[in-house]
């Protein structure tokens, strides 16, 4: 604690907290756009603070992302007592296996010794085949599972960065651009404003599902997303916790 005093971090918190109208920051030290190691402390900061809110069985939705794979990693078998299910939030959003929500669940019981579940839905879908997916009684009862998650956590990431990630179609593309996004979350384009200005089509968690859910964690570090974050959270939950570094604070402070 005396170390977050000396080097500013506890003032850092305080500002950003009112900047964006949050109850609750984490910053880590450095910035993750420069040093790989800052990402490892975000999931080392994630991981503890999910293990504050855990109660007796959980169900913890998780988006797909490499931030939420770092925080895979820092997941240990002692990190729950009681009964945790790990569900991806939403289906398929075009990422690669290894930034997969499901991916991630699937490491993260097998590095707490938990349980998951998987979602398994193809990226493009007419309405008709989407409709009958819904209907299929394997894939309603996780998306019951998900709704009932008594924990979300999720990524946030540059608009154009992750529009070019995923196998965006050129459209949707031209939709992110047109509509000037700066930040993305669950597969929602974000502008400056805070306004959904494209939405990846997909099944399970939906943006009007979060003030439900009693504890959100978001994270996401770096001062490329300084933006990202500032935009998502004209729109997001303000009871969100925000777990980032000094390099998106600093950029976010510096931009206001
Ligand atoms: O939705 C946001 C992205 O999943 C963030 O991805 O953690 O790899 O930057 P990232």
């Amino acid at each position: 604690e005396m170390m977050r005093e000396v080097s500013g971090i506890n003032e850092l918190e305080a500002k950003l907290k009112s900047l964006l109208h949050l109850q609750e920051i984490v910053i880590v030290p450095g910035n993750s756009d420069e040093s790989p190691w800052v990402k490892e402390e975000l999931g080392r900061a994630t991981a503890q603070s999910m293990k504050q809110r855990l109660i007796g069985k959980n169900i913890i939705a998780v988006t797909g992302g490499s931030t939420m794979a770092s925080v895979a990693k820092k997941l240990t078998p002692d990190f729950s007592k009681n009964e945790t299910l790990f569900v991806p939030a939403r289906g398929g959003i075009g990422e690669d296996v290894k930034n997969q929500a499901n991916t991630i669940c699937a490491k993260m019981a097998e590095r707490t010794r938990e349980k998951h579940r998987v979602l398994y839905v193809p990226d493009q879908v007419s309405k008709e085949v989407y409709q009958s997916f819904l209907k299929e009684p394997a894939i309603k009862e996780v998306l019951n599972l998900i709704t009932s998650a008594n924990i979300v956590l999720h990524g946030i990431g540059d608009a154009i960065t992750m529009a070019e990630r995923r196998k965006t179609d050129l459209e949707d593309f031209k939709k992110i651009q047109e509509g000037k996004a700066v930040g993305e979350a669950f597969g929602y384009y974000f502008d400056e404003e805070g306004k959904v200005v494209h939405k990846v089509a997909t099944i399970g968690l939906q943006l009007e599902h979060l003030c439900e859910i009693p504890n959100v964690i978001a994270v996401a570090g770096g001062s490329s997303k300084a933006k990202a974050i500032q935009a998502y959270f004209k729109s997001a939950p303000h009871s969100t916790v925000l777990i980032t570094d000094e390099g998106a604070a600093k950029q976010l402070l510096k931009g206001n």
